[in-house]
């Protein structure tokens, strides 16, 4: 019998390593890997490029009627392989990670259009299966009945480390505590905010990687992949 396709959806805190796992669980396996965030991120970009941002508060009605102009699509790196994120045909790949878009996506994030729009291509992506989509709403929302759920958390300093370590390895200048302090604040408004809060779906598995390795946590998720599959056939 073939081997059944799947949704996994990875959900939980910023910078807790899941895109990391949700990458190699879909390569090891052969599926496609989907950043939810990065689409959230690519739409605060639109916005500050667009200037609809004063502060933390967003011009809802101009970016409603720009939301038609968004367009948002993945493609492999001719060079390096890996998936990047294009915005209206360029990537931007690079300029959704700074901290210029951190400090604002999450209050672009809270907008209920804007997660209608981004909740219904993610649909779109997962129509045939064999995918792995990272989020915080991906097990709740956009695919409630996904076949393996998984929710990953770590504490907010372990996190934040390793947002520095990140950044610094591509060459960026930043500060830890300013890095601590953009994950709590993320942590917070994702928690609270109306609109998909930031919870554990009660199906999913959770997953605290703070003392964990990379190796161990791969071992961990493939795991929970076969185990899933076994149950399936
Ligand atoms: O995973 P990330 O840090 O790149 O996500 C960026 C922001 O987007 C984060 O503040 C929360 C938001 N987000 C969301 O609201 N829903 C998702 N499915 C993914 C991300």
């Amino acid at each position: 019998m073939d081997t059944p396709r799947i949704i996994i959806a990875i959900d939980g805190f910023s910078s807790c390593g899941k895109s990391t796992m949700a990458k190699s669980l879909a390569r090891r396996i052969g599926y496609i890997y989907i950043d939810s965030g990065a689409m959230y991120r690519a739409v605060t970009l639109y916005c500050l490029d667009h200037n609809l941002i004063e502060g933390d508060t967003v011009d809802t009605d101009a970016l409603q009627s720009h939301m038609d102009d968004i367009h948002i699509d993945f493609r492999p790196d001719p060079v390096s392989g890996k998936t990047h994120t294009f915005l209206n045909g360029i990537d931007v790949e690079q300029e959704i990670r700074s901290m210029r878009v951190s400090d604002k996506v999450s209050p672009v994030s809270a907008i209920p259009f804007v997660r209608t729009a981004m909740v219904a291509a993610q649909q779109k992506m997962g129509e045939q299966k064999g995918i792995v989509m990272d989020g915080r709403d991906i097990g709740t929302t956009v695919f409630p009945h996904a076949e393996l759920k998984i929710f990953v958390t770590a504490s907010a300093e372990t996190r934040a480390q390793r947002r520095v370590d990140e950044l610094r390895a591509k060459g960026v200048a930043v500060d830890f505590d300013e890095v601590v302090d953009n994950i709590n604040k993320r942590d917070h408004i994702d928690q609270t905010r109306q609109e998909s809060p930031l919870r554990k779906a009660d199906d999913a598995i959770l997953l605290d990687n703070s003392y964990m390795t990379i190796e161990e946590q791969d071992a961990w998720l493939i795991a929970r992949y076969e185990e899933t599959i076994d149950k399936l056939r």
